[in-house]
């Protein structure tokens, strides 16, 4: 079973961004714990970052034919990526929308998703640990 793991904008920057609201471990110390759970979980994980909803575009649509599920924290793209969520809704895929943050005790333009509604489910506010939620949850659906 492959998961595609999709970090949106400006996450790249975890550790020194914000770290009071979306922690101090940088984005490759996330990834290197998913990774590890993944093992731990008999699953492969392809990692993908952009800044650009484009690359991100691109990435979901060649590869989400070689996958079985995709769990992706958007960043702000979160809140008016029209383009990106139809590229996850064409992708027929389960999608799993994670934020590190709680955007719903955040600004108001943060608390609207326009991936929330294509999306099989959303992990908020759980920081880094919400990623090994959603794969769980992925995995053990995929096995029922
Ligand atoms: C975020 C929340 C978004 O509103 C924000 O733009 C981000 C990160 C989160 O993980 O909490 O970039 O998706």
């Amino acid at each position: 079973m492959k998961i595609l793991l999709i970090h949106g904008p400006n996450l790249n920057m975890l550790g020194k961004r914000e770290a009071t609201i979306y922690g101090h471990k940088t984005l490759s110390e996330i990834d290197s714990l998913i990774e590890k759970r993944a093992q731990e979980l008999g699953v492969e994980v392809l990692t993908f970052q952009s800044n650009s909803e484009g690359a991100l575009i691109d990435f979901i649509q060649t590869e989400s034919l070689k996958a079985e599920g995709i769990i992706i924290n958007p960043g702000a793209l979160t809140h008016y990526g029209l383009s990106l969520r139809d590229a996850l809704a064409d992708s027929a895929l389960p999608v799993i929308e994670v934020h590190l943050s709680n955007i719903y005790a955040r600004e108001e333009w943060r608390q609207k998703s326009v991936i929330a509604p294509i999306a099989r489910g959303q992990v908020s506010g759980l920081g880094w640990r919400g990623y090994i939620a959603a794969l769980e949850i992925l995995v053990a659906e995929k096995a029922q």
